[in-house]
């Protein structure tokens, strides 16, 4: 199988939509009054969840009108948080057709469907114009991808010239060996990290001056020690990324907490600029 259908297969859960939503009604959720908060510890998978975009967006610096694209989107969290929290409207393009799916839906039952829109497709080759976007994000997607420069290239062509382009995503460590299985992959076969110095450095033929880079290492422990003690006090909760991740989910996470510690990976943003 081609890397891109095992990725697309490590992603796919199978019946997604209605597990949330049974797990939101079984959290005493309205169905019918659903807001972006509410989805918020399931539709953000990444380090730091909702607040881990909020911080990335201080940085970002989007403006309400602009409009936005989420390469990788998974089920929409963040495009929902931008077009709900600071009017953009926001094209989310994902290579797991469960996931488009799963984020059309959500976007409907929050009232955005209006504002985001959702595409199934391959990062390496979006179905948009030159210069399409006002700016660009992607969170946690270039883990499954080895061509990093075909990516960043990919991205840089449908921006705008001058427009941002936001990256927060997992970057490898001086080891390069992880413990698996993590979050993004059960093996080595769909793990391709790139340390921080080879992002830049790829950023920067693919057109991009960046502007800003965050280790987010620090915050990302924090985070979890944080999830750890509230487990430990008031038990697993009934809403989070268990729901994509099922059975493996405490493996996944304490294998990436380990990684993490060991300096196997690091968290990292960059915030750039297209030339
Ligand atoms: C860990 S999830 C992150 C999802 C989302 N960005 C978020 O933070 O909630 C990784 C996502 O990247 C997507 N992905 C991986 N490789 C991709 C590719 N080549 N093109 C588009 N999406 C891809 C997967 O389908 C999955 O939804």
């Amino acid at each position: 199988m081609s890397v891109d259908g095992k990725v697309a297969n490590h992603y796919s859960h199978g019946d997604l939509a209605q597990t949330i939503l049974a797990a939101l009604a079984a959290a005493g959720k309205d169905l019918d009054e659903l807001t972006p908060a509410d989805l918020a510890p399931v539709d953000e998978f990444h380090i730091g969840g909702r607040e881990a975009t909020v911080d990335f967006a201080g940085r970002f610096g989007a403006k309400a009108g602009m409009h936005l694209l989420d390469v990788g989107c998974g089920i929409g969290g963040a495009s929902r948080y931008f077009a709900g929290s600071h009017g953009c409207r926001v094209t989310g393009i994902d290579l797991t057709p469960e996931y488009c799916a799963v984020a059309a839906t959500l976007a409907e039952k929050v009232g955005l469907a209006d504002h985001v829109r959702y595409r199934q497709a391959n990062a390496l080759s979006m179905p948009f114009e030159d210069e399409t976007f006002d700016g660009a994000y992607t969170f946690h997607v270039a883990m499954n991808i080895a061509d990093k420069a075909g990516l960043y290239a990919e991205i840089a062509r449908v921006l705008r010239p001058d427009a941002i382009f936001g990256i927060y995503d997992v970057c490898g460590g001086e080891t390069e060996e992880l413990h698996f299985p993590v979050p993004w992959a059960d093996d080595p076969s769909i793990s391709f990290l790139a340390g921080p110095d080879e992002m830049t450095a790829l950023l920067d033929v693919a057109g991009f001056d960046v502007v800003e880079t965050l280790d987010r290492s620090e915050f990302a422990k924090d985070f979890f020690d944080r999830m750890r003690q509230a487990a430990a006090e008031t038990g697993p909760p009934p809403l989070g990324l268990h729901l994509l991740m099922g059975p493996a989910f405490p493996e996944k996470l304490k294998n990436m907490v380990r990684n993490l510690h060991e300096g196997r990976i690091y968290p990292t943003e960059f915030i750039c600029r297209r030339r």
